[in-house]
């Protein structure tokens, strides 16, 4: 590889979730999941935003391919949702739903696109929930019936396959801080919820491998914090690792090392005993995998409660994204200093080298795919049409740099997904936040090549980073 040029065979990708895309929240007998719920309760998503119509992608997939063409990418990570194949969360599959995907696929694989498909991008049947959702055992043995009831439908079509996207966002911004779906405030139920959505992605690894073919690829998608500690001081060296504890190992312990980490159960001893873990959990959860994919956007400043100082809380997150994470109560979370993207998350590549290097070196023999990277911009068109957005450019530029490093460095990356293809429903954001490559009119589904996706479709043709 030399200095810009990214190996021949690199996947290079572009990636959406089905509730922040699809709309057609309620037809050809799709049933609410725990996001429709949530964005219809009054308070809970700036503006009052729902998924409702949402991209219209539903409608408007032979367009959405289209645009794929045109940014001339190898692949697509895509979600399915669960109530639109599953509408109760158990039982028979609903098959209009999964004629969606089929088509879609197809569509795909017509034009030399792989699909990459996302088992579970948040979006709990409203049913499961309401029988206690992730905080219980039984939602486990649910995500493995569905993840073979879809294994089965498009296993002939579909090669690489992710059980869940980012369980950390699952378990503690839906059941501990609430600002996502389901919006509970326990912090115990959310770290019951980590486990069950430990479990329940070794169940459905088994239950994938036992109905896809041999040739098929099966991962995971983790967003690991890229923790760094204020000051070298040992409380908030301390803090760091209790943050990564909490983000990070706790999934990354079961997964892919078959145990919870130590300093984990110490930290949490107060909230739990842990005794939800049975016997063989963790070696259930501790199936191989072909590749783990990675989201990293920006790094998390943290250090011990200072006590005297209002706490400032992470980059743009709200106070209450942090409050009720259990065992975090002593740590404050800072802003770093530099520039920012409209979601005010700092930017900082060298976080995406740290992340891969980390665990490039801890599970040497395990591909790493970036299935998210990239940035949130306000967005307009001008005069003319055309919407420019070169703080975007900017983003992506120094964040594939980072990776190429890593590249360099001897980390195996597989493949890098541009988050996202189109403008959406930045869940409790709602549409006030953009990351697509490609604008999107929410009044007229008007949508619009930006430059970004220009430039990202010369770097997808020639594999070659530009100075
Ligand atoms: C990660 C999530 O997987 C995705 O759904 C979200 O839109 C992006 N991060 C940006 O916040």
């Amino acid at each position: 590889m030399t200095d810009r040029q990214f190996p021949p065979g690199f996947l290079w990708g572009t990636a959406t979730a089905a509730y922040q895309i699809e709309g057609a929240a309620a037809e050809d007998g799709r049933s609410p999941s725990i996001w429709d719920t949530f964005s219809h309760t009054p308070g809970k998503v700036v503006g009052g935003d729902t998924g409702d119509v949402a991209a219209d992608h539903y409608r408007r997939r032979p367009e959405d391919v289209e645009l794929m063409t045109r940014l001339g990418v190898g692949a697509y990570r895509f979600s399915v949702s669960w109530s639109r194949v599953q509408p109760t969360g158990t039982g028979p599959a609903n098959e209009r739903g999964l004629d969606f995907y089929r088509a879609l696929v197809d569509d795909l694989l017509s034009r030399g696109i792989q699909p990459c498909l996302t088992l579970y991008h948040w979006d709990l049947p409203q049913e499961l929930e309401d029988a206690g959702g992730w905080p219980e055992r039984e939602t486990a043995y649910r995500f493995a019936e569905y993840a073979e009831l879809v294994g089965s439908a498009l296993g002939d079509r579909v090669r690489l396959w992710t059980t869940l996207n980012e369980p950390w966002c699952s378990a503690f911004l839906g059941y501990s801080s609430g600002v996502h779906a389901p919006g509970r405030t326990d912090p115990v139920a959310s770290l019951r919820a980590a486990h069950h959505l430990n479990l329940g992605h070794g169940l459905a690894v088994k239950a994938l491998r036992a109905v896809l073919p041999t040739e098929a690829q099966v991962s995971v998608t983790l967003n690991p914090a890229y923790v760094r500690p204020f000051s070298d001081a040992p409380a908030d060296v301390d803090a760091a690792r209790r943050i990564d504890a909490l983000a990070t190992r706790v999934f990354t312990g079961p997964m892919l090392e078959g145990a919870y980490p130590a300093d984990l159960l110490a930290d949490t001893a107060s909230l739990t005993d842990w005794s939800f873990v049975r016997d063989g959990d963790t070696a259930t959860s501790n199936q191989p995998l072909d590749s783990v994919g990675l989201n990293y956007y920006s790094p998390t400043l943290v250090s011990a409660a200072s006590g005297d100082t209002p706490r400032v809380m992470a980059d743009g997150h709200k106070p209450s994204e942090f409050s009720a994470w259990p065992a975090a109560d002593d740590v404050d979370f800072h802003q770093a200093p530099g520039d920012r993207t409209a979601m005010g998350w700092s930017i900082d590549p060298a976080g995406m080298y740290e992340l891969l290097m980390r665990f490039s070196r801890a599970y040497p023999a395990l591909p790493l795919l970036i299935t998210e990277n990239g940035a949130a911009y306000d967005d307009k068109p001008g005069p003319d049409g055309s919407v420019h957005d070169p703080e975007r450019i900017a983003y992506l530029h120094s964040h594939l740099d980072a990776v190429r490093r890593a590249m360099a460095d001897g980390a195996d990356v597989r493949g890098y997904f541009l988050w996202s293809l189109l403008d959406n429903f930045e869940w409790a954001y709602g549409y006030s936040k953009r990351f697509g490559a490609v604008h999107v009119d929410y009044a007229t589904q008007q949508r619009t090549l930006k430059s970004s996706a220009r430039w990202y479709a010369d770097l997808v043709r020639t594999g070659r980073l530009p100075q």
